[in-house]
């Protein structure tokens, strides 16, 4: 399973990749305004620091604006991947990138049949958000399944991204289902790592070493 890492705060990243835990990067237009340094210089910073595919979402809402914009993200680095949300719009600019070999995530996918559409443009990833799902009482692992199984029924070849990772369990569900990457928050990349009875067994050993060297 491929783990990307879903921020544009460059700390997190470094420590992450750090840790070999940064197959790539997702960010969104709400991650990106969370940083303080414009998001140009942002992006640029990313696409030098991370090999794997970087994600960068366009903010227009039609598809000769997307393309237009996707040219000028693909400055960036050869590792952009531009993000267009799930519109007919958007699968217009999928099928337009496509055909230029730049690669798309389409985001924001909340039902199978918008992942089927997505593959059927051409996207290279899809990106169901599943904590946005669970938010409305829709179950959004059931959703990473579907599109599993539709994908799987007619040899689509767009790699599913768990989005919208909310918890250490969705984290593991996405997993078992076998969905080909989650885009972690950093925050749940460190709780996926914790155990109590990690930190209980270290303490005991050093304890018992401790003991042994006083004697
Ligand atoms: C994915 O590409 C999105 O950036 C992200 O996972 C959305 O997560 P949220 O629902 O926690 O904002």
């Amino acid at each position: 399973m491929q783990f990307f890492i879903d921020t544009a705060n460059l700390d997190e990243i470094k420590a992450a990749m750090d840790m070999g835990l940064v197959d790539g990067v997702t960010t969104n237009p709400s991650l990106m305004s969370k940083e303080s340094e414009d998001w140009r210089e942002i992006a640029g910073q990313i696409c030098r620091l991370v090999p794997g595919p970087v994600s960068l979402e366009v903010i227009a809402l039609d598809a000769e604006g997307m393309v237009r914009e996707a040219k000028d993200l693909m400055q960036y680095g050869p590792n952009v991947v531009v993000k267009v949300p799930m519109t007919a719009e958007g699968l217009k600019a999928v099928r337009i990138l496509k055909s230029m070999d730049i690669e798309t995530n389409v985001t924001l996918i909340f039902s199978a049949n918008q992942a089927l559409l997505a593959a059927k443009a051409g996207a290279a990833y899809v990106s169901p958000f599943l904590g946005r799902l669970d938010d409305v009482g829709q179950d959004g692992m059931e959703l990473v399944h579907q599109i599993l199984g539709i994908y799987s029924n007619y040899g689509y070849s767009s790699k599913i991204i768990a989005a919208s990772i909310r918890s250490p369990m969705h984290v593991l569900d996405a997993a078992m289902a076998g969905a080909h990457i989650a885009t972690v928050p950093y925050k749940i990349l460190t709780q996926l790592m914790a155990h109590p009875l990690t930190d209980k067994g270290i303490d005991a050993f050093l304890k018992d070493w401790e003991k042994k060297a006083g004697k």
